[in-house]
């Protein structure tokens, strides 16, 4: 496992997008898995600016993101894969179709989760998996309870997620209640995991993932076993603001 402390939000998000980077740069048909949520936003905005700036080509890359709520779909604003287009797909030169997210509005969500398995598997697995970490420490929507679920699978969100992801939508009561998320097991079937960390208010939970037992309550802690884990965190920003990029730590 490595360890590495940014002094602020843009060193993170810079280190972060120097290791997705390099992964491309490296191999350029990488399988990227990729995370929504405050953390990555600026990791996302340097790729971009490298992408601008001609130092990354993302012509032949193939990406899954972890998950997507239940219920909602690419024109509504909060759906993750919205997120992505207006964080990310939007400005890069990958081709849509190489771009996955689970679908939450399909009509069969146990068919869902196997074929977006499928396509993952079928994709060579992911390379390099992006992760950001919920204060109840769940990894995607992987929920802490008594037992790692293994592949993409529909989950109930539990009320510390929701009341996190509320502010992201009108009231609590809009926030979907169900979510597709890729599993604990797919997860750590990535070659190499990046997991980032931004705030005070993410330290708690961050060490007890990386120092305690080995426990689906916290389901981030099984990233212990992963034999290519990178952690970047910085602990004294507050992660709840993206606009927050320049503070320092
Ligand atoms: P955040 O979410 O980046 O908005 O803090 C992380 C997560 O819940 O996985």
């Amino acid at each position: 496992m490595k360890i590495i402390q940014a002094s602020n939000y843009t060193d993170l998000s810079h280190k972060a997008a120097n290791i997705i980077s390099a992964q491309v740069i490296l191999n350029e048909r990488s399988v990227l898995g990729l995370a929504t949520g405050s953390t990555p936003i600026g990791t996302y905005q340097q790729l971009v600016d490298w992408y601008k700036k001609g130092d990354i080509d993302f012509s032949k890359i193939t990406t899954f993101n972890l998950d997507e709520y239940v219920g909602l779909g690419k024109e509504d604003v909060q759906s993750y894969r919205h997120f992505m287009d207006d964080h990310f797909f939007s400005y890069i030169n990958a081709a849509p179709t190489s771009l996955h997210i689970p679908n939450g509005k399909a009509a069969d969500m146990e068919a869902e989760c196997t074929r977006y398995e499928t396509l993952i598997s079928d994709a060579g697995g992911i390379d390099l998996q992006l992760l950001g970490i919920g204060h109840n420490g769940h990894i995607g929507f992987n929920e802490p309870g008594d037992a790692f679920e293994k592949c993409t699978h529909l989950v109930a969100l539990n009320n510390s997620t929701i009341q996190a992801n509320a502010r992201f939508f009108h009231s609590i009561d809009d926030v979907p209640t169900h979510a597709i998320t890729m599993g604990i097991k797919t997860i750590m079937q990535a070659k190499k995991i990046l997991l980032i960390a931004n705030g005070s208010d993410k330290q708690n939970i961050l060490e007890k993932a990386l120092y305690g037992p080995v426990t689906p309550f916290v389901p981030a802690s099984i990233l212990q076993l992963h034999p290519d884990l990178t952690v970047i965190y910085c602990y004294e920003a507050n992660a709840s603001s993206s606009k927050n990029k320049e503070s320092s730590c």
